[in-house]
């Protein structure tokens, strides 16, 4: 047995990122061919309780104080730097061992283990809390939703199984303005999401369409760019193209923008028409997927109406493939159908989307291939 998992371990160690859903897929389905339907329900049932268990040791701390022990820890010794009793900590650390979060050394002993010092990285912390507050609600109210519509495709983002979850009339993003732990768990879970490294910025040529721009014109525009990372990676790595950067976002995440030198941040609504007219980069990450194809056109149609024919629009979004996605890209696209009507679309889907408002596809860029996170380059058709 051991033998058998060094020897996975190996390959996985080896494979490219790529390869590793399927390694991944292959053990899982290992992992099914061992359960009995009971161990299966157990385990599939319980699975929102590893989220919940999860929550409550990053909230007491757990990870960061096991990942920071120089060996193992005992159950004493965490009750005593946490607020929690000795029982109640036993017994979460015994069950977060037993979903391998944590490695149980010997009686009431306790070290970090890889899946211990994953859940200390702050994009995790952020994360597990934006699932468990603000996204697995709507997976709980989507069985129910879906009975009630007849099983039709959602394409009202006015009643999703978000509004039948948080009993609201408020799309997710107006509500988070009442809403400010939501808000701030969801705000710093997409800002550490990804670094420059893994961003557009990696691949698309931007020096060479940006040649000869000139100050005072509009250089690019990052609609729905929340509180303005992007913006800041833009201007750090390229502080010499004159031009403006301009942040837009709803008013609360501007409310909270960073105050980026040579970056303007402006409440825009970008079902309103775009004001800022000529640019040379419309940028939109992940803002997409959030609507059904009749808003989408709706902000499509907005942007080319502020293009010249030296504009680009990039599109920055997964773009899945059309068989064999992976568990990442479907939770997603789930997630986006559970919540506003939204999808993850295939470059077929996008191309269709252009067509229909008079825009072309030039090019994709895929930048981080595991997640297939693409941009492409649009251009008035
Ligand atoms: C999924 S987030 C993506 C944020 C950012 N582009 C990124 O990739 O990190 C969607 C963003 O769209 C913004 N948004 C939602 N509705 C909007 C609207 N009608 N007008 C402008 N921004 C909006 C949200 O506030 C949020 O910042």
């Amino acid at each position: 047995m051991e033998k058998a998992l060094k020897l996975i371990t190996q390959l996985v160690g080896e494979a490219r990122p790529e390869a590793r859903q399927q390694v991944i897929l292959a053990l899982t389905n290992l992992i099914h061919s061992l359960e009995t339907p009971d161990a299966m329900v157990q385990r599939i049932g319980g699975l929102v309780l590893q989220t919940s268990a999860t929550v409550t040791a990053v909230d007491l701390g757990l990870f960061r104080l096991l990942a920071a022990a120089e060996g193992p820890v005992t159950v004493d010794s965490l009750a005593q730097k946490t607020s929690a009793e000795k029982p109640l900590l036993r017994r979460l650390l015994r069950f977060l061992a037993a979903i391998g979060m944590v490695d149980e050394v010997s009686k009431d002993t306790f070290a970090a283990n890889h899946a211990s010092r994953n859940m200390t990285a702050k994009i995790a912390e952020a994360g597990i809390k934006h699932y468990f507050y603000t996204v697995c609600p709507e997976y709980y109210a989507l069985p129910d939703y879906l009975k009630n519509t007849g099983y039709k495709n959602p394409s009202d983002e006015t009643h999703t199984a978000w509004h039948d979850a948080f009993k609201t009339d408020k799309g997710p993003f107006t509500w988070f303005s009442d809403h400010p732990d939501n808000m701030a768990y969801f705000n710093d879970y997409m800002a550490s999401r990804r670094g420059p490294e893994l961003s557009w910025l990696s691949v698309y040529p931007v020096r060479q369409e940006a040649a000869n721009w000139s100050a005072g014109r509009p250089l690019y525009v990052n609609i729905g760019g929340n509180i303005g990372h992007q913006c800041a990676e833009f201007r750090e790595k390229y502080p010499d193209i004159p031009g403006r950067v301009i942040l837009q976002d709803l008013a609360h995440s501007i409310a909270a923008a960073l105050p980026t030198p040579g970056v303007e941040n402006m409440v825009h609504n970008f079902f309103e028409p775009q004001p800022v007219k000529g640019a040379k980069f419309y940028f939109l990450r992940g803002v997409c997927h959030n609507h059904p194809d009749h808003k989408v056109r709706q902000i499509l149609e907005h942007t080319k109406a502020a293009m010249t024919s030296e504009s680009v629009l990039l599109i920055d979004e997964i773009i899945p493939p059309e068989v064999g996605a992976s568990l990442d890209a479907t939770a997603h696209d789930m997630t986006m159908l559970a919540a506003f009507a939204g999808a993850e679309r295939s470059e077929a889907q996008w191309k269709a989307l252009f067509a229909e408002v008079g825009l072309r596809l030039v090019k994709t860029y895929l930048y981080n291939a595991p997640s297939y996170e693409s941009v492409m380059d649009v251009r008035l058709a």
